[in-house]
């Protein structure tokens, strides 16, 4: 067996033919690739870099919108090397979904608009000034008043049968003094059977409890209470209509 593992002929071939790009893409292709994708028709700039896609500010025939790009390799905390990620396709079809389902339950979200490969447009949450900023930026005016509207929405979302994996103050906005929740990529369908129904309760339960906990210290700077056990309850009380089993203990 060598040492050095080495390409094979139809992966060499796959290289070459540019079936496979090998690299990363640099920000002008993946505004080039918006735009030929026919997802915009303008991009004027990114909006952030995370830490899986590109977010731009760009223009769809006129209108203002939102282009979130999955970048098609990561850095593998393993290995630390590249590694290509299949999954950014279904990425952005998770999080379009799930976005979809969303507002279609009247949660504050971006309403999503249309979807490529690795990529898709939503709705701009923002206004002539720039996009509306995230939550840990933001000195809030009522702070009890944003925080029972927070609560609000994420008991709606889990109503939907949606529990957010990442909900932090980066991933809440502040529109016009209201919540906008964001980056629902790695979301939750607790409604759906995809594992094993106490599986799914017991890492939505680990989720919520995480994100209540992380929002609960943010609102004690105001010395706002976020009454996470029994949010946590409630919800999982919702949850469970869908069909999920007690999570052991
Ligand atoms: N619809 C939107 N309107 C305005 N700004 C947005 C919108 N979506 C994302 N952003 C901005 O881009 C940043 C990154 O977007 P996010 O979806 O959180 O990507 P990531 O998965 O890379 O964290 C956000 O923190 C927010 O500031
Ligand atoms: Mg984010």
């Amino acid at each position: 067996m060598p040492n050095e593992p080495y390409l094979d002929a139809s992966v060499r071939w796959k290289l070459k033919s540019g079936l496979v790009p090998f690299r990363e893409l640099r920000t002008a292709e993946v505004v080039e690739q918006l735009i030929d994708s026919g997802l915009v028709t303008e991009v004027y700039g990114a909006v952030g870099a995370g830490k899986e896609a590109d977010v731009f500010l760009a223009e769809d025939a006129g209108r203002v919108v939102v282009a979130k790009a999955y970048r098609l390799y990561r850095t593998s905390h393993r290995t630390r090397g590249a590694v290509k990620s299949d999954g950014m396709a279904r990425l952005a079809l998770q999080e379009f979904d799930l976005l979809a389902y969303a507002s279609g339950h009247r949660v504050p979200v971006p309403e999503p608009i249309d979807r490529e490969e690795n990529a898709f447009t939503m709705e701009y949450i923002g206004d002539e000034d720039g996009p509306a900023p995230q939550l840990r930026r933001v000195e809030l005016e009522s702070p009890e008043t944003f925080a029972s509207e927070l609560l609000d929405a994420i008991e709606r979302l889990a109503h939907a049968g949606i529990v957010h994996t990442d909900l932090s103050p980066f991933n809440i906005l502040v529109h016009r003094g209201h919540p906008v929740i964001i980056d629902l990529g790695q979301g939750l369908r607790v409604d759906r059977l995809g594992s094993t129904p106490w599986r799914r309760l017991y890492e939505a339960q680990t989720a919520l409890q995480h994100a209540l906990g992380a929002l609960a210290r943010y609102f004690a700077r105001y010395d706002v209470a976020f009454d996470t056990s029994t949010v946590v309850e409630g919800i999982l009380r919702d949850i469970n209509r869908w069909g999920g089993a007690a999570a052991p203990e």
